[in-house]
């Protein structure tokens, strides 16, 4: 191969390693043991000569990294992931770099796992399965997990981009899955994505993200940066019912998740699903004592088929860039204008 494209991580599928290795390239993957790499693992990882990067969410794409794979004579970088809060893109932009994220082939995933765990918080799976278990069950009680019906509840999505809206839809499918029965949304975007267009065509409004967060059921779908940083906070959870149900599969920092703890334990009727946490890997302290809270680690796109899609959407962006010639999605343009455009919450 002609070009050198390392990737950071072993990627699920043999398609993305075909398409560069068809293309004159070599691919390199990093065997390390451990599961986030330092700057300097990747730095060295980079080398000398490096035409592309695939990276991970878990590394901290900013200045030096750039700078070490614009000298090695790299042009791509491709984020496994659709949120690229861990890449300093005007870095990449001055080094020469071009980024590329994935989204599209995680919609549906991360979508189901939104509503899987909206199910689980409000039926207390996985405490009732905790409690099987450990053989605590005697017999049938009237009230042995009781939980909420979600029938007739109001949910309020905050983010309503691809995300977000395949969420509402899904609980909003009320032929064969009768779940709640009025949908709010908040997006800055609402009115030039397609999908809020779809939405507004189904009788649904979009609303200030306050109002969203005031409802029954509240799901978090945006993008992580400066203006959704602790949306969700001390302020904001005093203003929401004591019964809600808070989902979110966007990313921790978008929730204080030390406000969050305190707010379970005040409120043990409210309950949480969340799928990222403020410092990941780590939980804040008190949230795994939390009987309301339902955690999963990092999973929300863990389907096979969407994590091969992921993978190969990755390796295309790279290729791509390296051989001039257009592919899905445009690589020198994360979607910036999310970033740019982004009017502070209302
Ligand atoms: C996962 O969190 C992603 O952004 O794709
Ligand atoms: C519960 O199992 C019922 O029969 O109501």
């Amino acid at each position: 191969g002609k070009y050198r494209v390392v990737s950071t991580k072993s990627m699920p599928g043999t398609r993305w390693i075909n398409l560069l290795i068809e293309q004159d390239c070599r691919v390199e993957i990093c065997t390390q043991k451990k599961t986030i790499l330092s700057v300097e693992d990747i730095i060295a990882l980079i080398g000398d000569k490096c035409d592309g990067v695939i990276g991970q969410l878990t590394e901290d794409w900013g200045e030096t990294l750039f700078a070490a794979l614009s000298r090695a004579g790299g042009k791509a970088f491709s984020n496994m992931a659709v949120g690229y809060n861990n890449v300093d893109v005007n870095a990449a932009n001055k080094h020469g770099v071009a980024v590329g994220n994935t989204p599209g082939v995680l919609t549906e995933t991360t979508a189901e796992l939104a509503a899987s765990l909206s199910l689980a918080a409000a039926r207390r799976i996985v405490e009732a399965d905790q409690f099987m278990r450990a053989g605590l069950y005697d017999g049938w009680l009237p009230h042995l997990f009781v939980g909420n019906l979600l029938k007739g509840q109001t949910v309020g999505v905050i983010g309503a981009g691809r995300i977000g809206s395949a969420y509402a839809r899904m609980m909003l499918l009320k032929k064969t899955f009768e779940i709640a029965d009025h949908m709010l949304i908040y997006s800055p975007f609402f009115f030039i994505t397609a999908y809020g267009a779809f939405l507004k065509a189904n009788g649904e409004q979009p609303v200030t993200w306050r109002r969203a967060a005031s409802m029954d059921e509240i799901s978090l779908h945006p993008i992580l940066d400066k203006t959704t940083y602790h949306l969700i906070n001390k302020e904001s959870l005093a203003t929401m019912k004591k019964e809600a149900i808070l989902i979110n599969c966007s990313r921790g920092p978008v929730v204080d998740e030390v406000a969050l703890v305190e707010h379970l334990k005040q409120n043990p009727m409210f309950r949480v699903g969340l799928d990222v946490f403020e410092d990941e890997p780590y939980m804040k302290p008190g949230l795994a004592d939390m009987k309301n809270a339902v955690v999963v680690p990092h999973i929300a796109s863990a389907s096979k088929w969407t994590r091969e899609g992921m993978a190969t959407l990755a390796a295309l962006n790279v290729l791509g860039k390296i051989k001039g010639y257009p592919v899905w999605g445009d690589p020198n343009r994360v979607e910036p204008f999310l970033n740019e455009n982004a009017p502070p919450p209302a």
